[in-house]
């Protein structure tokens, strides 16, 4: 019985020194002291042992239990701190890591062109509009001077919805001249930007769907001065202090006199380049004089008012301000095209 104590103690001592969880240390104190335990197996053999060596062997056991007592806490403390040391080091924080970089967006050039204008109009007391892409043939058309039988309202150059030609994909932003004298107070300035249609096949300098800026001011003694004096500041502010415009006497359905407006080339100053085929100038816009009928059919009294209008390209105005060779990339979305501006 001596030897099983003996035996006891140093395997179990040399056990519990190695126990590497509280879960570990519970289970051989279970394994060595509980009641089904091996301590409690031994003591149980003490009724055979003679009275003499009975009180010496019942403490032998108490110095055992003891021993293991003492170690299972000493062992358990040891534990505790090591399990707190795992758990800093595995939840530490590297500073020093550097950061994942987050890569950041940027506007499409055409919206950066078109911002740029919009600030530009803002500036000088214009409300910006916006209006609807699919479009009444009234307002796209009538309203606007183009009677029936006008070459653009063909089906090969219109998207109709339906066979009467009434309802159609707008293709010009034009409408929104009408739009505005039908809702707004007089006077009025405004620009509207946004898509237009026309069944035209893609190619470098053609899109079937493309966008606009229509702009438009009318009050009363408007002259076609006011429009050039307009148009020369937003020339200059895009293009540069000193840029020079011309205007060409040119036809639309809804302005008289009509006239197109080209703009030196920035290129080449106006000696003539590819970039200007050798013009020295490039077609920027188109404009005019509101037609007088176009007034009275929006029920304002022609002798009393007169308003400036103008429509301009916004895909080529951006490619001009970006230098861009080719329409459709400005529409393709391709990342490595539009990461560069
Ligand atoms: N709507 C015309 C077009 O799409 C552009 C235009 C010309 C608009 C003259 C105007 C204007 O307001 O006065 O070709």
């Amino acid at each position: 019985m001596k030897e099983q104590l003996k035996l006891l103690r140093e395997s179990s001592l040399s056990a519990i020194a190695e126990a590497q969880t509280g879960e570990e240390l519970e289970a051989l104190r279970i394994k060595y002291l509980g009641k089904k335990g091996e301590l409690t197996a031994i003591l149980k053999q003490m009724g055979k042992l003679s009275a003499e060596e009975r009180p010496v062997m019942g403490q032998l056991a108490n110095e055992v239990r003891n021993a293991l007592e003492a170690s299972l806490e000493e062992r358990k403390s040891a534990v505790s701190a090591l399990m707190l040391e795992k758990r800093l080091a595995d939840e530490a924080i590297d500073v020093t890591i550097p950061g994942k970089k987050q890569e950041m967006g940027h506007r499409h050039p055409m919206y950066t062109a078109l911002d740029e204008i919009k600030e530009i109009f803002i500036g000088m007391g214009f409300t910006i509009l916006d209006g609807p892409e699919v479009e009444l043939a009234e307002l796209n058309f009538d309203r606007l001077n183009a009677e029936e039988g006008h070459p653009s309202r063909d089906w090969s150059d219109t998207f109709y919805f339906d066979e009467d030609s009434r309802v159609m994909l707008r293709s010009q932003t034009s409408p929104m001249q009408v739009r505005a004298m039908d809702t707004m107070e007089l006077p009025i300035r405004i620009i509207a930007p946004g898509r237009v249609y026309r069944k035209d096949e893609v190619d470098a300098t053609h899109s079937p769907m493309f966008h606009q800026i229509e702009g438009m001011a009318i009050d009363k003694g408007i002259t076609m001065a006011d429009l050039k004096g307009t148009l020369n500041t937003v020339v200059e502010q895009l293009y540069g202090k000193g840029t020079k415009t011309r205007f060409r006497p040119h036809h639309f359905p809804f302005t008289e006199p009509s006239c197109e407006m080209d703009v030196q080339c920035h290129k080449c100053g106006g000696v003539g380049c590819p970039t200007c085929k050798g013009e020295g100038w490039i077609e920027l816009l188109g404009a005019g004089m509101i037609h007088p009928r176009v007034l009275e059919m929006a029920g304002i009294d022609p002798n009393v008012y007169s308003g400036w209008a103008f429509g301009i390209g916004l895909e080529r105005t951006a490619m001009r301000r970006f230098k861009i060779a080719d329409l459709r990339l400005i529409f393709e979305n391709d990342v490595r095209f539009l990461e560069q501006f």
